[in-house]
């Protein structure tokens, strides 16, 4: 009985919970959105200030026409759908969406027209999902019919197809976007641009970005970028290239250059590295191989910034005179770097000589080298850690860390700074430096001369003594020695 009334009583709370539980999500509902908007999407999204985001809610279909018609009160200018188990795309109403995105689902198809209606889309991204060459081709991305075909997509100005499984790109993908300013590529495995793919990138005239990293490439064709005259920015990591591709000579206005992760074994002069004016950042990292940077191998950046060459393991040869150039004069010049990164690479030194204006560096790293502490890195000791201690990056001149020479291995040029340390010369560690072999030998001719010296002391003792001209003559003697030296 008693324990009937319990049941029934909790049963009646747990009702009017509920109800009062439901009855706030309702407020809740009125006080998010201005407008009366109750469509499907909106019950399972959340659509705040013209914003649907249906990120990571485990959708398995995108919507259908009606569920969009839904959304017209709403005007969404931004629909987020990312992280969804969906795999095919169909066709969306018309809305006045600008981003769209779709990265991270399992998209495997998507149909004709899918964004046709969306004539204010700027953004699609559809990253990281699973779209092959034959699910993609131009009527996937064409626009409304007008009289003559489908029309562009005027507004469109970011494409992202990366970490897809493309191997090559249909003919005209790009064709109804003539506006895009960037598209990425990144992550798809092309391992070699054909011509259509490179007829297809060719469409896009008015290109500022390209992303092509992790595209296991190891060469680029000739033309790639020849009809790319606005091209600023080119992603090219993480491909297999063991040279400069020579193709960045037709992109003479880049200002963003990226060849980390690539396979470059030297650089030498005269790649379509030099003369790249307009340069204003170039990456140079995590390149594995990379051992030696010769004379003028970056010669002519005359607009560089920001140069990052670290993470090289192998780099163990970097020519001082590596960024000068010449000018009509004869007069050697060298890019106003404001940012240097020169760490954890192979070198032993950082000459003096590598950048003009020293004071004009905001921040730098060149820690995590094997330093050989000798006179040739005094100047780092005396001018370049005061002055890297005041930028951001301060903390690393703690880890600029002699291995070289003995007596201060382990002492980093912080310690060395800080103690006025003054570094000795190479010649005169040589024979500190010396291996065993060597200093068994020294030790032997020591040895010898230990004991030749007392010999030859003696001997010479003797000799001042006359012994030798005793023994001479012995036979006819003379005790008068002066006398013997007069006659001499
Ligand atoms: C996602 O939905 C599927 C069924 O549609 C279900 O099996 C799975 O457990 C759900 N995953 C999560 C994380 O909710
Ligand atoms: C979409 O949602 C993801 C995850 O919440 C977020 O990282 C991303 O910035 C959002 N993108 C847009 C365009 O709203
Ligand atoms: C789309 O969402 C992802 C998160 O999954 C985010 O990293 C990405 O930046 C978003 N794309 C755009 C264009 O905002
Ligand atoms: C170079 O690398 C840095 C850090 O790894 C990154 O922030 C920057 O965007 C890269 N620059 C270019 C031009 O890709
Ligand atoms: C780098 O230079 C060293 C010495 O000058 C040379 O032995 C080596 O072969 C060079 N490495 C490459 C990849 O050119
Ligand atoms: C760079 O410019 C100099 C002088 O203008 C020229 O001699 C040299 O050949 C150029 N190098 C390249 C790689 O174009
Ligand atoms: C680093 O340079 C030293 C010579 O200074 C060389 O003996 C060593 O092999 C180099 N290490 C690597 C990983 O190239
Ligand atoms: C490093 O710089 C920060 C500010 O950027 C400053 O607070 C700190 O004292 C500096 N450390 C040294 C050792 O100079
Ligand atoms: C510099 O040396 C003095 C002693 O000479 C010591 O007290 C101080 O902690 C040192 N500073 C640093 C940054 O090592």
């Amino acid at each position: 009985m008693f324990v009937n009334k319990i049941v029934s009583l909790s049963a009646v709370l747990v009702f009017l919970v509920t109800i009062k539980v439901s009855l706030s999500q309702l407020e809740l509902g009125i006080e998010t959105t201005t407008e009366e908007v109750s469509t499907t999407i909106c019950s399972t999204c959340s659509c705040v200030d013209r914003v649907v985001n249906c990120a990571n809610l485990n959708l398995t279909t995108i919507f259908e026409l009606p569920d969009w018609d839904g959304l017209r009160d709403f005007k969404p200018t931004k629909v987020n759908l990312t992280q969804n188990p969906i795999t095919a795309v169909t066709r969306i109403s018309k809305l006045p969406i600008q981003e769209l995105n779709l990265s991270n689902c399992e998209i495997q198809t998507l149909e004709d027209g899918s964004f046709l209606y969306l004539e204010d889309l700027s953004v699609l991204d559809l990253s990281g999902n699973k779209i092959s060459t034959s699910a993609i081709n131009r009527k996937v991305f064409g626009g409304l019919l007008g009289i003559d075909g489908p029309r562009d997509f005027v507004k469109l100005q970011y494409l992202s197809l990366a970490n897809n499984d493309l191997h090559t790109l249909p003919q005209d993908i790009f064709l109804y976007m003539p506006g895009l300013l960037t598209l990425d590529l990144s992550g798809n495995p092309l391992a070699f641009i054909d011509q259509i793919t490179m007829g297809a990138i060719s469409d896009l005239k008015n290109l500022r970005e390209l992303r092509l990293s992790g595209c296991e490439l190891d060469s680029l064709p000739e033309g790639l970028l020849r009809r790319h005259r606005k091209l600023r920015r080119l992603d090219l990591s993480n491909n297999r290239f063991t040279t400069v591709p020579s193709v960045l000579r037709e992109a003479p206005n880049l200002v963003y250059l990226n060849l980390d992760r690539t396979s470059l074994q030297t650089l030498g002069a005269n790649t379509p590295l030099s003369n790249m004016t307009k340069l204003q950042e170039l990456n140079l990292s995590r390149l594995s191989r990379l051992q030696n940077i010769s004379a003028g191998a970056l010669s002519g950046l005359t607009d560089l910034v920001i140069l990052r060459l670290n993470y090289n393991p192998r780099l163990t040869n970097l020519h001082p005179d590596f960024l000068v150039w010449m000018n009509e004069d004869d007069e050697e010049l060298w890019p106003d770097l404001k940012e240097l990164y020169l760490n954890n690479n192979n070198l032993s030194v950082i000459d003096s000589g590598i950048i003009d204006g020293w004071n004009d560096l905001v921040t730098g790293d060149f820690s995590n080298n094997p330093f050989n502490c000798d006179c040739k890195n005094q100047w780092v000791v005396d001018v370049l850690v005061p002055l890297l201690a005041s930028t951001p990056a301060n903390s690393s001149v703690n880890n600029m860390v002699c291995k070289k020479p003995a007596d201060v291995r382990g002492l980093s040029f912080a310690q060395l700074n800080n103690a006025s340390r003054t570094l000795v010369c190479q010649e005169a560690e040589t024979i500190t430096e010396l291996p065993i072999s060597n200093m068994a030998i020294i030790l032997g001719i020591m040895i010898g001369i230990v004991v030749t010296f007392p010999i030859v002391l003696i001997l010479v003792l003797l000799w001042r003594k006359g012994f030798f001209s005793k023994c001479r003559n012995r036979k006819n003697y003379d005790s008068d020695d002066e006398h013997e030296h007069q006659n001499l």
